[in-house]
């Protein structure tokens, strides 16, 4: 059993109960508003400020966008990757020019926004988009589409046009670091489901894909310089039935897969169209019993090991030798070649020191090094991957774990374990990510009638609680609290096998997500968040996305069949 499962059995109480008073002045809000005509509005992440104007433009099949100048191809495609799920919906062409009634613009400081944000105007005439940068037009955009019928992007639109009705919208995210992840490891989903999962992302103006590609059960990414591990890592002989048991009980199905050098140009290519930055996962030194497998000197004790067929916490790790630090970083290097983003994740995660307490070269390194104990032999590692990583201009994240050792001078971190991670790494003048299982981790069941959902790695994490999270802990100064740079939520994927299961369980929790990450907390209201909801569940009906129901409460009315 996994440390992640162990917390996972933990009840959680949903946050919105800490925002006793916030939800008291919020209601008062709601009732003072009540007494005027509101304007309603279904856009999800709620924007910063929306004031409705008087009549409507009508899109038609012969609305011409006009993206910028010509001499701003970046907006041209941006326009044209917006548009062309329209284009059998409502035949919205786009056309470059002088002319047209959708204007997209780029003006830092026109818009009255900063970094990603927008103003986007509606009035009879047209509608213009002014971005402060390319990805404030682009969400720009993603807004508007949210005045059309859910089902505007799949044909399912009448003849004779779409009313929008006018509405000025200035828009801008709260946190820079808006991210969704992705376990490709434990079961492997192909690209044609990792581009529909960024595209589904890029619509609620989430902008970082954490891709966690290695692990224990499987090696997904191709490496020239070490061929074993896409010939033997990237496969496993069979997988854990259920939550596992002993004497082990498996399918007895070979299973595997990974990701050509090309297919992973093409999916950075596609999610940089989208604003979209990947951060990658190559886990060390522990969750690499799969690299093991294949190179059995990676380990301290050289004997030869199997590609794990049960979930959980294992011993095999990295011993931290020369040729591992050469294997590693002949890995990181291939690895930042595909990847442009300033980050990547080592994971630094669940990592036992059994085997590094065993080993004379470890105990010799410890003397050597002036390493007390064998913790610090994780600051080490992470200490002289990150050197790697910096003299390439890039930055190290790591999880929480990897502060337990002496944490390397510039590493960003993830704080999974709750948020005391964060909080200790902000204070020593870290950046951090917050993850926090018990708001964020959605391989949790969304019902507490675990009988009626699928079968999941255990907790309880319904839509009101990752919606009432809030990144920011109390306790933090603000010069602290500046240093939480975004939220993220983790799909680690041990007990989803198919797309639809992942869809299921990713949705509508991410939702929820993108409000936490993008909107002021004194936009949120969940009663709202529940009736905008209505509109996107049908337009994940159109697309054919597959999500998890609400019932009258909003948090239940579950399916065995995801
Ligand atoms: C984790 O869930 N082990 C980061």
């Amino acid at each position: 059993m996994t440390t992640r499962s162990l917390v996972a059995s933990e009840r959680v109480r949903p946050a919105t109960r800490r925002l006793g008073p916030l939800v008291t002045i919020l209601s008062v809000g709601v009732l003072m508003a009540a007494c005027q005509p509101e304007f309603e509005h279904s856009v999800v992440p709620q924007p910063a400020s929306v004031e409705a104007g008087s009549g409507a433009f009508t899109l038609t099949a012969d609305t011409r966008i006009v993206p910028g100048s010509p001499e701003d191809p970046l907006l041209r495609e941006l326009a044209e990757v917006w548009a062309a799920p329209f284009g059998d919906g409502i035949g919205l062409p786009v056309a470059v020019g002088a002319d047209g009634e959708i204007i997209l613009a780029l003006d830092p400081g026109a818009a009255g926004v900063g970094p990603e944000g927008y103003r986007l105007e509606v009035t009879r005439d047209g509608v213009t988009i002014v971005g402060a940068d390319h990805a404030g037009v682009f969400y720009g955009l993603q807004t508007l589409s949210q005045f059309m019928p859910p089902g505007a992007e799949t044909g399912a639109v009448a003849d004779g046009g779409v009313e929008i009705p006018a509405v000025t919208i200035v828009d801008e995210p709260r946190f820079s670091y808006r991210g969704m992840h992705l376990d490709v490891a434990r079961h492997f989903f192909g690209p044609d489901f990792v581009k529909r999962y960024i595209d589904v992302l890029a619509r609620y103006k989430i902008n970082r894909f954490h891709w966690h590609l290695t692990e224990d059960q499987g090696w997904r990414i191709e490496i020239d310089a070490y061929p074993r591990l896409t010939e033997v890592a990237a496969w496993r002989d069979q997988t854990q039935i259920g939550h596992g048991s002993e004497p082990f009980n498996g399918d007895g199905q070979r299973y595997g897969g990974y990701y050509t050098k090309d297919e992973i140009r093409d999916i950075v290519d596609y999610a940089e169209s989208r604003f979209v930055t990947i951060i990658p996962e190559i886990e060390m030194p522990g969750h690499a019993t799969a690299a093991i497998a294949a190179y059995p000197e990676l380990s301290c004790h050289g004997e030869p090991v199997e590609v794990a067929m049960t979930w959980g916490v294992f011993e095999d790790i990295y011993c931290p030798t020369e040729e591992t630090f050469e294997f590693l970083e002949t890995v990181l290097a291939e690895v930042i070649e595909l990847f442009p983003g300033e980050y990547v994740h080592i994971g630094g995660d669940e990592a036992p020191k059994t085997q590094w307490e065993e080993s004379g070269f470890v105990q010799d390194l410890m003397v050597r090094e002036g390493l007390r104990e064998v913790e610090q032999v994780q600051g080490y590692f992470i200490r002289r991957i990150e050197r790697f990583l910096n003299e390439r201009g890039r930055r190290l994240i790591g999880w929480d774990e990897i502060l337990e050792g002496g944490l390397a001078p510039n590493a960003t971190v993830m704080s999974w374990r709750g948020t005391l991670g964060g909080i200790e790494a902000s204070r020593m003048g870290h950046e951090v990510i917050m993850t926090p299982y018990s708001h964020l981790y959605f391989d949790y069941y969304q019902s507490e009638d675990r009988e009626d959902e699928p079968f999941a790695i255990g907790g309880f994490l319904p839509l009101d609680t990752v919606y009432g999270y809030e990144p920011i802990p109390g306790p933090l100064r603000d010069r602290d609290a500046a240093r939480i740079i975004g939220a993220q939520a983790n799909v680690w994927t041990e007990y989803m096998k198919t797309p639809e299961h992942v869809e299921y369980m990713l949705l509508p929790r991410m939702l929820a997500l993108s409000e936490v990450v993008w909107s002021a907390p004194e936009q949120k209201d969940y009663a709202d968040f529940l009736r905008r909801l209505g509109w996107h569940l049908d337009r994940f009906k159109a697309l054919g996305v597959n999500y998890r129901p609400l019932d009258e409460s909003g948090t239940a009315e579950p399916s065995n069949d995801p």
